[in-house]
């Protein structure tokens, strides 16, 4: 089958839309980092708690979205399988808005505006679980909604552009946290400036939510809900007409027995590997990096403004090395990248760790945080996200997907949580140095390395339909 795609300015305008939603999830997650201090004089400190009391609010208030984010993952494959992907993204557009504005007025509704105190945090709250609820819909919604609606021979591209608008998003709100605080003093900063951080959310939503309205829904997610008509309206706009029948009842004879299967009809073995899958992509440690780069850079003794610009530098890596992965995963393979990107994340956090066990700080830290970074965005970044929205057959597609990306999201809290407090456990830091952390992140890199070789079946050039096939062969 050549699968070419007929008609290229359906396509790229109906990816782009769908990649915003990857590109909220960056931002959404991202920024929150310039505004802890704020809320904390906004929200915390005027509460006059004790210090461990203040700082678990302040920890609570922060990773709120979190929370969300698992419950939007395992909501998203109920909530399609209902309305279908494109509705259920448009649910995702709707509470990015009412998140953005409502993180940035808590108090509307219930004090004059612009007034509120520390009293409306409960509602700050509130209004950051919806904007995570967003996320985890969107991170599981984008990439189903893509593998679903490209040509097997770009699917593996197409997929990788949502990382790319995730790693830009995540980029982006940097910049603009930054011009933002640049607009007045630390006062003005902590009274108004994060009301700012959180409204400017509302742009991206919103122009997501319009052009979603101009897009259809997947052929697949048409037959699941009986729209057979309109899912081969869709498929003869992508493919050449004998082609498009041609998929269209490849489609239909994989949904033809039973529209939606119990989870484990394709065996136990398939819905662990998926999920696993999600699960060490979060324990390499990649959000440790990322979320915790400024700090690492000044325990390391730098000052504020050269933690900043290194900070800057692990994002431009990041962004710039999910390329590679655009444009090889389609001819190369989705495991030959997995595996050399996990070696290498391996190899790099080790080296990192060891810098740490030997005292050893500068630019040899600099170097192996970038390399591993860049490993990743080259691999298990993008190519994990391309393999979970391909490896499940269409009739489990909803519910184990949904069950991935809620446990991808448990375990990205885990390790934003356990990160700080293992990296200064005072028995690991007297016997390894802030080494020990690092080490098991890169440990986990190659037992994950081996899991990918040893499980994941390579799915380049497949359709999802013969991916199926694959499992009902092995199983
Ligand atoms: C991961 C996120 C991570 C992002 C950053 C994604 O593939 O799922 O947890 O923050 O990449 O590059």
């Amino acid at each position: 089958m050549k699968n070419q795609p007929k008609n290229a300015y359906f396509l790229t305008p109906v990816t782009f839309t769908v990649v915003i939603g990857g590109f909220l999830f960056g931002y959404d997650t991202a920024v929150i980092s310039g505004t802890i201090s704020s809320l904390q004089s906004f929200f915390i400190s005027p509460r006059q708690l004790d210090p461990s009391t203040a700082d678990s609010l302040l920890g609570f208030a922060v990773s709120s979205a979190l929370l969300g984010c698992a419950l939007g993952g395992f909501l998203g494959g109920w909530l399609s399988g209902k309305i279908g992907r494109r509705n259920g993204l448009l649910v995702a557009a709707i509470l990015f808005l009412i998140s953005a504005l409502g993180s940035s007025m808590p108090e509307f509704g219930f004090q004059t505006l612009g007034q509120g105190d520390h009293q409306s945090l409960h509602l700050f709250i509130m209004y950051r679980v919806m904007g995570g609820v967003g996320i985890g819909l969107a991170s599981m919604l984008s990439p189903a909604y893509i593998a679903e609606i490209a040509p097997s021979a770009q699917r593996g591209k197409l997929v990788s552009y949502n990382q790319m608008a995730i790693v830009t998003g995540i980029f982006i709100v940097y910049f603009i946290n930054y011009f933002i605080a640049a607009q007045g003093d630390q006062e003005w900063l902590n009274s108004v400036g994060w009301r700012w951080m959180f409204a400017s959310e509302a742009i991206p939503a919103f122009i997501f939510l319009t052009c979603l309205l101009f897009i259809p829904d997947t052929p697949r997610s048409l037959i699941l809900r009986q729209k057979p008509e309109e899912s081969k309206s869709v498929l003869h706009r992508i493919y050449p007409d004998v082609e498009a029948i041609q998929i269209y009842d490849d489609i239909n004879h994989s949904l033809s027995q039973n529209q939606h299967k119990p989870l484990f009809s394709y065996g136990k073995k398939l819905v662990i590997v998926g999920v696993l899958l999600a699960i060490v992509q979060q324990c390499v440690g990649i959000n440790a990096v990322l979320y915790y780069a400024p700090e690492i850079f000044k325990s390391m003794g730098d000052q504020s403004d050269g933690a900043l610009l290194q900070t800057i530098s692990v994002g431009a890596i990041n962004f710039l090395f999910t390329f590679i992965a655009i444009y090889t995963v389609d001819s190369w393979g989705r495991k030959s990248l997995m595996i050399w990107g996990g070696i290498g994340m391996a190899t790099f956090m080790i080296g990192l760790g060891s810098c740490f066990y030997l005292s050893i700080s500068g630019s040899l830290v600099l170097f192996f945080m970038l390399a591993y970074v860049a490993c990743f965005a080259m691999s298990w970044g993008p190519v994990t996200w391309v393999l979970l929205s391909e490896i499940f057959p269409n009739t489990i597609r909803n519910k184990a997907l949904g069950l991935a990306v809620a446990a991808m999201w448990i375990a990205n809290q885990f390790i934003s949580w356990s990160f700080p407090l293992l990296n200064n456990q005072e028995t690991l830091v007297a016997l390894f140095n802030h080494g020990f952390t690092y080490w098991i992140y890169g440990a986990v890199s190659l037992l994950g390395t081996l899991f990918i070789w040893k499980y994941i079946p390579e799915t380049k050039g497949k359709s999802l339909e013969m991916v199926e096939r694959y499992w009902t062969t092995t199983e």
